[in-house]
């Protein structure tokens, strides 16, 4: 099939490439002209384990093409998805004037039938005004429908989470349109949910929502386990071999981060209030997840006794392993509490130093995690990158002033650490 994709951020291009890998022809459209010069030679402008093999395999094939013009698209493909950013206004809202603009540009374009299809988060609704966007922007005569795809891939195992998904929601309102995106998605082994427009809009918005609710449930079951002396993650695997509960998302830590969790939460709640809901309960979510942060300085503060002047190394940055993204990261919070009663930061992470540079002042960025510890006070780990697993903690107990290691994702067993001669504190668990 002939596939258009409007946006190559994190969605669209793991999509585009993904879509060409099931053997569809993929036009993928960015109005960011330096995005596509750079991705029509091969280069892939985010970190994201299998992207660029996957990229490069499929233009080689013929199969994956880049522009800037939406109307290369729109002649092309049957199927367009819209798979640009909607980013937050400053109430919470979804600022959709980007979704607008390009429904008005496909419409204007299309002289045939086409299908629309939203991928983008956006809130329940958007499927209609897209409609009518269309509606009065097309020339006569030519038909077309609308649906809503929404995506659930997590960054770091994007390709893995979009060819093997737990489910794929197509939201439909003709057959013609349902028909066509069973025929896309046919070589994906996985069960396809045909619903409305409106309620395939709210499974993503639910869905994200309930993520963020079993983790700020699990971060404050953590608090309560350090106060029982009870250890959190022994409590989280209990719960979570319960099928009905699951062990997903339980894991406790320094609160959720990235682009989606939080964005969504606070959107949902918008959503709700619009609507005459007040959702009290995702307010709730979110207050614990800002506390975790401010309970995890509190912590290194207790350790530390005085920060000011102190020299803190930090590992990891991004919001969670295998990306280097920065936005809405944990560490971003924690870092500038730091700094603010006065600590140096020295911080390392594989990945995400380039953009952490952009977002973040006066921290040292060190090439290894070996270099950020030495002459720092202690070591706070932000990110749980699995090489941290591997890394000589006697080495690092001898280059730190205070044989100290602050969890903040829960990486290490409490009596492990100390048989290493470190002290140890943690999330929802006794320290060592
Ligand atoms: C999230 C959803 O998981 C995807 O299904 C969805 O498609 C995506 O948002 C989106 O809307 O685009 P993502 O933002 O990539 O994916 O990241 P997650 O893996 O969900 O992690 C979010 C945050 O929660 C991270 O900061 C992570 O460290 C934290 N987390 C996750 C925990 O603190 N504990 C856990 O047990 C799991």
């Amino acid at each position: 099939m002939n596939v258009g994709i409007i946006g190559a951020g994190y969605v669209g291009l793991v999509s585009g490439a993904c879509f060409a890998e099931l053997g569809h022809r993929v036009v993928c459209v960015d109005n960011d002209e330096t995005k596509i010069k750079a991705l029509k030679k091969l280069k892939v402008p985010i970190y994201e384990p299998g992207l660029t093999a996957l990229v490069k395999k499929n233009v080689r094939r013929g199969r994956l093409t880049f522009t800037a013009r939406i109307l290369d698209a729109v002649k092309k493909a049957e199927v367009i998805f819209i798979a640009i950013g909607t980013p937050p206004k400053d109430n919470g809202e979804a600022d959709l004037t980007g979704i607008e603009s390009v429904a008005r540009t496909i419409a204007k374009g299309m002289r045939s039938y086409r299908l629309i299809v939203e991928k983008s988060t956006v809130p329940v609704d958007t499927g209609r005004w897209v409609k009518h966007t269309v509606s009065i922007n097309k020339r006569k005569g030519v038909t077309f429908d609308v649906a809503s795809n929404p995506e659930f891939l997590r960054e770091g195992q994007a390709i893995n989470d979009f060819l093997h998904p737990d489910r794929i929601v197509i939201g439909v309102e003709s057959a013609r349109a349902q028909a066509l995106l069973r025929k896309l998605y046919q070589g994906i082994d996985a069960p396809i949910l045909a619903t409305d427009i409106k309620s395939a809009e709210l499974i993503k918005h639910a869905s994200n929502s309930f993520l963020a609710i079993k983790i700020s449930f699990i971060n404050a079951v953590a608090r309560v386990c350090e106060l029982a002396g009870a250890d959190v993650a022994q409590v989280a695997r209990g719960v979570g071999q319960d099928r009905r509960v699951g062990p997903g998302f339980l894991e406790a830590g320094i609160g959720f981060g990235g682009f989606c969790l939080p964005k969504d939460l606070d959107a949902f709640v918008m959503i709700a209030r619009k609507l005459g809901y007040d959702f009290d309960l995702l307010k709730e979510v979110k207050r614990i997840n800002e506390a975790q942060k401010a309970l995890f300085v509190k912590k290194i503060e207790d350790q530390l006794w005085n920060i000011k002047d102190k020299t803190i190394c930090i590992w990891g940055l991004a919001f969670k392993p295998h990306t280097d993204d920065m936005r809405f990261a944990p560490s971003l919070d924690i870092i500038q509490a730091l700094q603010a009663h006065g600590a140096r930061i020295k911080a390392f992470d594989p990945e995400a130093t380039a953009k952490a540079k952009r977002v973040l002042r006066n921290v040292t960025f060190c090439r290894d995690p070996y270099e950020a510890a030495a002459g720092s006070e202690c070591v706070v780990i932000l990110t749980q990158w699995p090489q941290f697993k591997e890394l000589d903690f006697k080495r690092v107990k001898k280059l730190l002033r205070q044989p100290l290691v602050i969890d903040g994702r829960n990486m290490f067993t409490p009596s492990g650490m100390k048989r290493l001669g470190l002290r140890y504190v943690s999330i929802g668990r006794a320290s060592a």
